[in-house]
């Protein structure tokens, strides 16, 4: 069985669309991200994900401008920001109701926009303040600041949290996501709750992926060595191995938000809609399952009480 290969937009629940290739630019610096993201709208590339946290959103704002004046309207884009929410270990005090509705505004300053797309709490790192943060995002939504609001790295635990309050629930989880770790129950339950789930560290299980200096991860040295199934595939359809895991995600109905310095990479990443994964493989693909989220290196922050 073959699925569709336009599933390239995803509806969220409030009907707002989101692409469901979208470019990462997490370890990409304020003056890297300017030229890859350059080289991501000419690729295609319609979805931009980057963080506070990044430190990155004043080089994203200056590509997004430059792209505008070349004639791209700014509903063509979809932009999304996500709140640092705090980490009192760090020194970081949690930011409340009040500072989390200012943070949008400050990532609305470096970005150099009136309202993003999508605006979700980066983790559930502060759990004193997490209802409290939350609430700031429904007023924001309200205010028009960000058309959809979400979660990132929340379990079913977190987003019960949400319900019990009495407040709507996020129109979208961003997770890690990819074969090593599929989070099967969690994604049943997102389904059931109407909530879309978008993918993060999709290339995780490449030789490839976070090598250079300070890109740090819990990834091991004992990880890094391959089973072939990849490889296999990769052949099969005569693409990288790189899109056989981005096409895996959107397969399942995730948005993916491939991250890449490299030109070709940026292109190859975005060719996901021209083949299709067969149902051995996907099997194959499943069978790669290790339970291990290894983006953080602190952990997985979807485990966090
Ligand atoms: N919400 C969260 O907590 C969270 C956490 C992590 C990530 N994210 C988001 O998700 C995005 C993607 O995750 P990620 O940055 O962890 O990693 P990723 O996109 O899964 O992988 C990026 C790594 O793979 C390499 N790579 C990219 N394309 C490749 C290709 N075609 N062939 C071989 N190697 C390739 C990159 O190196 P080069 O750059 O050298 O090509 C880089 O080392 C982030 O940028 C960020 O926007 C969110």
């Amino acid at each position: 069985m073959t699925v569709p290969l336009d599933s390239d937009v995803l509806r969220l629940k409030n009907d707002v669309q989101i692409p469901a290739l979208g470019f990462g630019t997490y370890l990409i610096s304020e003056n890297q991200v300017e030229r890859a993201l350059d080289t991501a709208i000419s690729a295609g590339y319609r979805h931009v994900d980057t963080a506070e946290a990044y430190e990155n959103e004043k080089g994203v704002g200056r590509a997004l401008a430059k792209a505008f004046t070349a004639g791209l309207r700014r509903d063509d884009m979809f932009v999304t920001t996500k709140l640092f929410p705090g980490n009192p270990d760090w020194g970081l005090p949690a930011k409340n109701f009040g500072t989390t509705t200012i943070s949008l505004d400050n990532s609305l300053d470096r970005l150099g926009l009136d309202y993003v797309d999508l605006y979700l709490i980066h983790s559930p790192m502060t759990p004193s303040e997490r209802i409290n943060q939350w609430r700031g995002l429904v007023e924001l939504r309200d205010q028009g600041k960000a058309r959809a609001i979400g979660v990132s790295n929340y379990s079913k635990i977190h987003i019960e949290e949400i319900r019990a309050a009495g407040l709507p629930l996020p129109e979208v989880n961003q997770i890690e996501l990819h074969p090593w770790s599929q989070k099967r129950e969690l994604v049943k339950y997102l389904r059931e709750n109407l909530i879309c789930v978008v993918a993060y560290s999709s290339l995780v299980p490449l030789d490839t992926w976070r090598t250079a200096v300070g890109h740090d991860s819990a990834k091991t040295q004992q990880m890094r060595v391959s089973d072939g199934t990849l490889e296999k595939i990769a052949k099969k359809y005569q693409v990288g191995e790189a899109q056989v895991l981005l096409r895996w995600g959107v397969q399942q109905g995730f948005a993916v938000l491939p991250k890449s310095t490299v030109n070709n990479r940026i292109f190859e990443n975005a060719d996901l809609f021209s083949f299709s994964l067969d149902e051995a493989d996907m099997a194959d693909l499943a069978g790669m399952e290790r339970g291990t989220a290894v983006a953080w290196s602190m952990g997985d922050p979807i485990r966090l009480p």
